[in-house]
Formats: structure tokens, sequence, C-alpha cells
């Protein structure tokens, strides 16, 4: 098969980076892509570095050994502790990152007051500290983690009183500043963008790395030549680790409903 001919694949520990595929899928879409959530291994957030590496390692070996041409590591928690690593083993291969959107959020305004919330373990790497001293800028910039929100967004909690309950606890001591914006430094938490405007209030802006991620993408496909010459729309493949057989469902656990699959 023609490189060009060959599918995206997309990356996440589970559900978050469907809102990465939503923006590539705008950018590019007659791309195939294949999407693989670990979920078996979700959340990556509250893990250790080394943990997340090997994670991150292996889906990217079992995608290439597929036959891909170019690999989007749609968790910004992944990419904090691999893109590096990486990029330094398969030099020739196109990996794209996601990391928190700080540089448009700090332009927001004057000398604005910036929150990033994000997954303990990004906000520990040093591919974040490198992110505030190169962006942070005139900012106040308060880093801000959420453990558990990302189970919320896997399980399909995305609004109601329960998630409203969580978020009002966990973003309290956020109230109490005078925030201009919010960046979402998690590829999980767009999907519960609405909630957190409840909370911290309509004036404060959102920002996230969604839309970016997808246009680099489209430029390094661009620049190596290899975007889809097809002229239809591409087809998305969704792949889990929580349901290895998903490609084979008669091995599965899963049964077929509508285009869907269910679990037994
Ligand atoms: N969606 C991932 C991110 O962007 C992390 C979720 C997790 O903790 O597994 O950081």
């Amino acid at each position: 098969m023609k490189k060009e001919d060959l599918s995206v694949a997309v990356f996440d520990s589970g559900l978050g980076g469907v809102s990465v595929l939503k923006e590539l899928l705008r950018e590019l879409p007659n791309e195939n892509f294949i999407y693989y959530g670990d979920t078996a291994n979700a959340p990556y957030g509250v893990k250790n570095a080394d943990e997340v590496r090997a994670l991150t390692f292996s889906v990217y070996e079992k995608m290439r050994e597929r036959g891909i041409k170019a690999f989007v590591i749609a968790c910004n928690t992944a990419t904090s502790v691999s893109v590096a690593q990486l990029r330094e083993k398969y030099p020739e291969d196109i990996i794209v990152g996601v990391e928190p959107a700080l540089k448009p959020a700090v332009l927001c305004r004057e000398q604005p007051t910036v929150a990033v919330l994000a997954t303990p373990l990004t906000l520990k790497e040093e591919k974040f500290a490198s992110l505030l001293g190169r962006f942070s800028g005139n900012a106040k910039v308060i880093p801000f983690a959420c453990p558990g929100l990302v189970e919320f967004v896997e399980r399909g909690e995305v609004t109601g009183d329960g998630l409203q309950a969580f978020l009002e606890q966990l973003l309290e001591p956020l109230k109490r500043e005078k925030l201009d914006a919010v960046v979402l430094g998690c590829t999980h938490y767009p999907f519960v963008k609405e909630e957190i405007a409840k909370i911290l209030g309509a004036d404060v802006l959102i920002f996230d790395g969604s839309l970016g991620t997808a246009r680099e993408t489209k430029r390094r496909l661009e620049v190596s030549g290899i975007l889809s010459a097809r002229k239809e729309q591409g087809t998305v493949i969704f792949l889990d680790s929580s349901y290895p057989n998903i490609e084979n469902p008669e091995k599965s656990n899963l049964t077929r409903f509508g285009g869907d699959y269910l679990c037994k």
C-alpha cells in the first residue's frame, strides 16, 4: 500500500482523544483514522511516568506494525512523558503530540490570570515546566490538577448532579482567583467544558489544544507529501484495549448493535 493511503492513528488512555479526533475529521475529512483508546489502563494521569511511557510505546509499536502514516498522541499525559523518546527512537516517523494551549491563553488579556487544568502527571513533568518557562510571559499561571475528573468522562457522566457536585468541590479554590482564562490541559476535559463554565463563570475564556493538534497533523502530512488523494470521506476504526478482539467481534465479549458494538 502507498504511504499516502495508510491511516492516521490517534491514541489516548481512553475516550478523551475523541475531542482531538473531532477536529482531525474537520481538518482532514478524506483521511482514514484508527482511534486507539487504552481504556483497560485508564486513567494514565495518576500513574507514574515510566508506566505511562511503557504503555504508550506498546500502543505505538502495535500501530506501527499494522502500518500507519502518522501517530497522534491525543493525550497530554502520554505526550509529556513519551513524545521526545518516541521521536528519538523513530526519527523518520510522524509523531504529533498535544500540549496545554497556554500560548493563546496568555494572550487573551494584558496580564491575565490563567489556570491550567490537567492530570497530576502532566503537571509534574519537565515538559510542563518548560511550557511555563516559554509562554507564561506576564500572566499569572495556576497549574491545577484534577484527579478523578477523567473517570467521570470515561463512564459517560458528562452532565448531572454528581458531576456538578464533584466539580464544585474540585474547582472551589479557583473561584477565589480572578480568572481570565482556563486551559483544558487534558483531552478528556472538553467533554465537560460547559459544566466547568457553569462553575467558573461564562466570562472566563476556555482554551484547549485540539484544533492546534489537528492543524499540526495536517501540516506534517502536507510537508511529507502524504496527504490522502482520496476524494470520498475517510473512515474511522475504533479500537479499545478493554476489548482486544473488537476487530473480530465473534471472539470478543461484544455484540453488534446496529453499527455499534455493545458489551454482551
Ligand atoms: N486524556 C489524557 C490527557 O490528555 C489523560 C487522561 C488520563 O488520566 O488517563 O492527559
